[in-house]
């Protein structure tokens, strides 16, 4: 269960494509404005009648950054992904993401802003009757491309994290940690300009963890912001050029 390559960088076809899509990106954001892929102003978060769970949160998630996302558990990380993902609306404040208002946006509008988001769930949420491919393969799926187009770019990346003779199995017989890297690998085949990954490496030995790290740094390095929620130390010590948003009290302390 090693990863096939010890870090290297992104598969060179990707890369380039991927350096089209930020070209045009970057000439979006010029045109519209849009800065900070991610704003709170002021946010809180109550569950029903509950306490709140996050309060007075005001910050921002810039493009091409690195952060994560720590704090104790029960803290409220998954909370606050959540709130960026838009599957919760804050019950105080304001929340914009790529530069849209959260509470302006109808439900096909949250589905195309999510579309700009990767993400790894920390149940990963695979989907058991389609193969570790075809879940990879998904989120190009449901953007309307042809398999004959994509099926070598997503083997590359099934082969890059170490599952490459795992590809055709369903995941219910996957171990824990090859799932969460099938997890992994669906959440950044689309290149996405915003990842957020839940505990990412909570189910895997010190060293794949590393493996892990390593595979989102150069995701970062290829132009995507990444957040990354977790309360390993050892794992955050390992990359210095991190911002690190720290829950604690209901509220968030940043550390740049
Ligand atoms: N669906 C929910 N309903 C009620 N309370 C919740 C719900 N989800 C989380 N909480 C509460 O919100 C707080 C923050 O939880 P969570 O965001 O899961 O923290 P973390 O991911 O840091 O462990 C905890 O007190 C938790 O019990
Ligand atoms: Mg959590």
């Amino acid at each position: 269960m090693h990863l096939r390559r010890d870090s290297g960088s992104l598969p060179q076809r990707q890369r380039v494509a991927y350096d089209l899509r930020q070209a045009n990106h970057t000439l979006a954001a010029v045109g519209s404005l849009e800065g900070a892929l991610v704003r709170f102003e002021n946010v809180g978060l109550r569950y029903g009648m509950g306490p709140e769970v996050l309060r007075d949160l005001t910050f921002s998630i810039e493009p091409q950054t690195f952060q994560f996302l720590t704090g104790p558990s029960g803290a409220g990380k998954t909370t606050l992904l959540r709130l960026i993902l838009l599957a919760l609306r804050p019950t105080r404040g304001f929340i914009s993401v790529f530069g849209r208002m959260s509470h302006e946006l109808d439900k096909d509008e949250v589905t195309g802003l999510r579309r700009r988001i990767g993400v790894v769930f920390q149940d990963f949420r695979l989907l058991d009757h389609l193969t570790t491919y075809e879940n990879v393969a998904l989120p190009l799926r449901v953007r309307g491309r042809e398999e004959a187009t994509y099926r070598a770019e997503v083997t590359e990346l099934l082969q890059w994290v170490g599952l490459g003779e795992r590809m055709h199995i369903l995941p219910p017989i996957l171990s824990g940690g090859e799932k969460q890297r099938a997890a992994i690998a669906r959440a950044l085949i689309a290149r996405p300009e915003l990842l957020l990954a839940d505990e990412p490496t909570g189910n895997v030995d010190p060293a794949l963890a590393r493996r892990l790290l390593r595979l989102f740094v150069e995701l970062h390095k290829s132009g995507t912001s990444v957040v990354i929620a977790t309360h390993d130390l050892e794992l955050m010590n390992q990359f210095d050029g991190a911002r690190r948003l720290v829950l604690g009290d209901n509220r968030l302390h940043i550390d740049d």
